[in-house]
């Protein structure tokens, strides 16, 4: 009986919001669901479709380790200076005292405390010998970026750092990007930004003096590396077009490997020293301080899941469609009947689910709407053959004009959920308009049709109420699904 209901808002839903919706796309295409339940002549069954788990803040997730490991200050105490003034020399690192301490973990505490935590590396004390230090934070999970890293300097920002990666939980590296005061000195690159980047160069490594340059550090204390904007290069600049870049990732391995990393190593190669020449009498004034950094992303789970879940101290996804494994990356061994392989985002917005399917089975079903379908009857390729109203590949949808009650009817208004509008009167289920109105609820303005649009002060009100309408619809499938899947849902990262 709710499913119905579902069903038929579904079918109101498509009939009347489909054009509307193209403006709002962000209401759609998250892949949050990855199964949901049909009719068919076998009764209730599962729709399959792509998904992964939702964007989240990585770090309460990772182990971090330093090399050297005794990089960290306070062991033996010592003081050090501000930066900006030699003689301000009252600050004290003690490993020992809890609030002289400077531990790794003060990176990833929650920020916003006064006086601000951080971590603190020991001083430049074996000036001219560099001072290396290697942050190296480990999932032991492949996850996907979804927002841009982000490194809060505490004293001034590193004059030379670098950004790697791993994708193989640390055995290999490749660099993300290379920071510089000076890049072609320090590293023999030319200067750039993300912004000299175009689609066909979004893969190559830079060099950025934008995180390094100027002392005045006060205010300049973030050293970011750009995913989002990365992104835009295919969603456009505000990321309206996820579209765009999920037929991207869906069809370009290298590029969906470049959001994807078991381990993020942060290599600081030269403190920030303010001037010039090192002040040699005053060592005490250079060093390195974190005090947060921001990594979001989510899950790979190659979207065959919607949930991923921290357990035994070990991030795995919750695997759908019957694959198994971290990252949904095989099939469970009686559902080997074809080849494992990822979900696909496409066709947007709900994209493909690839399902594993049991050992030896027979042909396949169509699962076509018994009562859309004229039968279940694949043409050959999936669909079924629908009948008059009926449309999508399981005939389970109504076309404009019809719907969804024991299959499609042709049938607009009724005195419940589809009211006719602006006066209108629901006559043998179909609207009769005024004069002033038409549309199939009656809600456009008659001179919206006709050349030259509305004038007047009515049009801008009337023009807004199709996609209001529509909202409301949205939001009640949205719950519908949510009503389905919350079971599932509950231990959902
Ligand atoms: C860290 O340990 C190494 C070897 O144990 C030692 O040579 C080095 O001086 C130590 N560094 C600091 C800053 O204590
Ligand atoms: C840091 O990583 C680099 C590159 O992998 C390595 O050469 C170096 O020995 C590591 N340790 C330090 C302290 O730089
Ligand atoms: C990483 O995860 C695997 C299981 O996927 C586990 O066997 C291994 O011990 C973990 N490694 C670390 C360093 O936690
Ligand atoms: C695995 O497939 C079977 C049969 O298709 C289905 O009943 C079961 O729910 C599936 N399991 C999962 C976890 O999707
Ligand atoms: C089956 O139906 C779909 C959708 O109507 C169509 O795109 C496809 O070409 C058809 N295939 C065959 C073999 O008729």
């Amino acid at each position: 009986m709710r499913f119905q209901f579902a069903l038929t808002l579904q079918a109101i839903w498509t009939g009347m919001c489909h054009a509307a919706m193209q403006h709002y796309p962000a209401a759609w295409g998250h892949y949050d669901v990855c199964k949901s339940q049909v009719y068919s002549d076998e009764g209730l069954t599962w729709d399959y479709m792509a998904c992964q788990p939702e964007a989240a803040d990585m770090t309460q997730f990772l182990k971090v380790s330093l090399d050297p490991p005794n990089i960290t200050c306070g062991d033996p105490p010592e003081t050090y200076c501000a930066l900006e003034n030699p003689y301000m020399c009252n600050n004290e690192c003690d490993a020992n005292t809890e609030e002289l301490a400077h531990p790794p973990q003060l990176m990833f505490d929650i920020e916003g405390r006064n006086p601000t935590t951080f971590w603190q590396s020991t001083t430049w004390k074996k000036y001219p010998k560099a001072l290396l230090v290697n942050i190296t934070l480990s999932w032991n999970k492949t996850i996907e970026l979804t927002d841009d890293i982000v490194i809060t300097f505490e004293s001034g920002r590193p004059e030379q750092m670098v950004l790697e990666k791993s994708l193989d939980y640390g055995r290999t590296w490749q660099p993300y990007q290379f920071y510089a005061t000076d890049c072609l000195d320090a590293f023999t690159m030319e200067p750039k930004t993300v912004q000299d980047l175009s689609q066909h160069t979004l893969l190559d490594i830079i060099c950025t003096e934008d995180y390094s340059r100027g002392y005045v550090w006060k205010y300049d204390k973030t050293v970011r590396f750009e995913i989002k904007d990365r992104f835009a290069l295919f969603a456009g600049p505000r990321l309206h077009n996820m579209a765009s870049l999920y037929g991207q990732l869906d069809t370009t391995k290298n590029l969906r490997d470049f959001f994807t990393i078991t381990d993020l190593r942060i290599r600081l190669l030269r403190p920030a020293t303010g001037a010039t020449v090192v002040d040699e009498s005053s060592l005490s004034r250079y060093f390195y301080a974190i005090s947060d950094i921001k990594v979001q992303g989510r899950c790979k789970c190659n979207l065959h899941a919607n949930s991923c879940v921290f357990d035994k101290e070990k991030l795995s996804c919750e695997c759908e469609h019957n694959t198994t494994g971290p990252d949904c990356g095989r099939c469970k061994r009686s559902y080997q009947g074809r080849a494992w392989s990822a979900g696909s985002y496409l066709p947007i917005p709900k994209g493909t689910a690839n399902i594993c399917v049991p050992n030896n089975i027979g042909p396949v079903k169509c699962n076509c709407n018994p009562s859309g379908s004229v039968s279940d009857h694949c043409n050959g390729t999936g669909y079924c053959t629908c009948k008059e109203g009926t449309t999508g590949p399981k005939c389970q949808e109504c076309l404009p004009g019809y719907l969804w009650e024991n299959g499609c009817k042709s049938r607009v208004c009724d005195n419940e959920l589809l009211r006719c509008q602006n006066g209108g009167e629901c006559v043998s289920n179909r609207c009769s308009c005024p004069a002033s109105h038409t549309g199939l609820l009656c809600e456009k303005p008659r001179c919206e049709s006709e050349l030259g649009g509305c004038k007047g002060p009515e049009s801008g009100q009337a023009s807004l109420r199709p996609p209001s309408l529509c909202s409301v619809l949205t939001l009640l499938l949205a719950g519908v699904a949510l009503w389905r899947e919350t079971p599932r849902r509950a231990a959902a990262l």
